[in-house]
């Protein structure tokens, strides 16, 4: 059974704390921070890091708009401490495209029309990543399960859906446009 985990760590969050300092790997570049225990890792993404693909929404665990990859796992970085994450290896949407070279769900999703507002987007690529990098040819479940955790309010699911196709060599509803 798959099961989609967000939140890797069960351990219980310390609340206040002096800062300490730890290096981040986030796409190719260590990130020396001083961050607080609480700091989440969407925060010290966003705030340290001057990273602001991962979208802060709901902040609960709920939205899957701050999703980034942890080790190669889709987690939501919202329920991350960034003091977990030494270590670790982080992959945010910016670390997706070569220069002005767009990856393949990228560009499956400009294609597709597969956003609207796009506050979601980086979230659900992400998702898909994590999925694409197991499995480059994931069918239809494997994609639906793989974006379970991402919510767009915008309701564009069907084009999202006709990107992941596409980008695993299936074409889509809408590969003619
Ligand atoms: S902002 Fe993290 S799940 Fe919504
Ligand atoms: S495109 Fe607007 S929330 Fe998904």
């Amino acid at each position: 059974m798959w099961v989609v985990i967000r939140c890797p760590s069960a351990r219980p969050r310390c609340a206040h704390g002096p800062k300490q300092p730890r290096d981040l790997q986030v796409n190719a570049t260590r990130h020396s921070l001083l961050v607080e225990p609480r700091r989440s890792l969407l925060d010290a993404l966003r705030h340290d890091c001057g990273l602001h693909g991962a979208k802060k929404v709901c902040d609960q665990g709920n939205c899957g708009a701050c999703t980034v990859l942890l080790d190669g796992q889709a987690v939501y970085a919202c329920l991350v401490l960034a003091l977990e994450c030494e270590g670790c290896r982080v992959d945010t949407v910016e670390g997706l495209s070569e220069g002005e070279v767009l990856h393949p769900l990228q560009r499956a999703f400009l294609d597709a029309d597969a956003l609207q507002c796009g506050y979601c987007t980086p979230g659900q690529l992400m998702s898909l990543k994590a999925l694409f990098d197991l499995d480059p040819r994931p069918d239809d479940a494997a994609i639906v399960r793989a974006l379970a955790g991402n919510l767009c309010r915008c309701g564009a699911y069907a084009h999202i859906l006709d990107a992941a196709r596409a980008a695993a060599g299936r074409g889509g509803q809408n590969d003619a446009r």
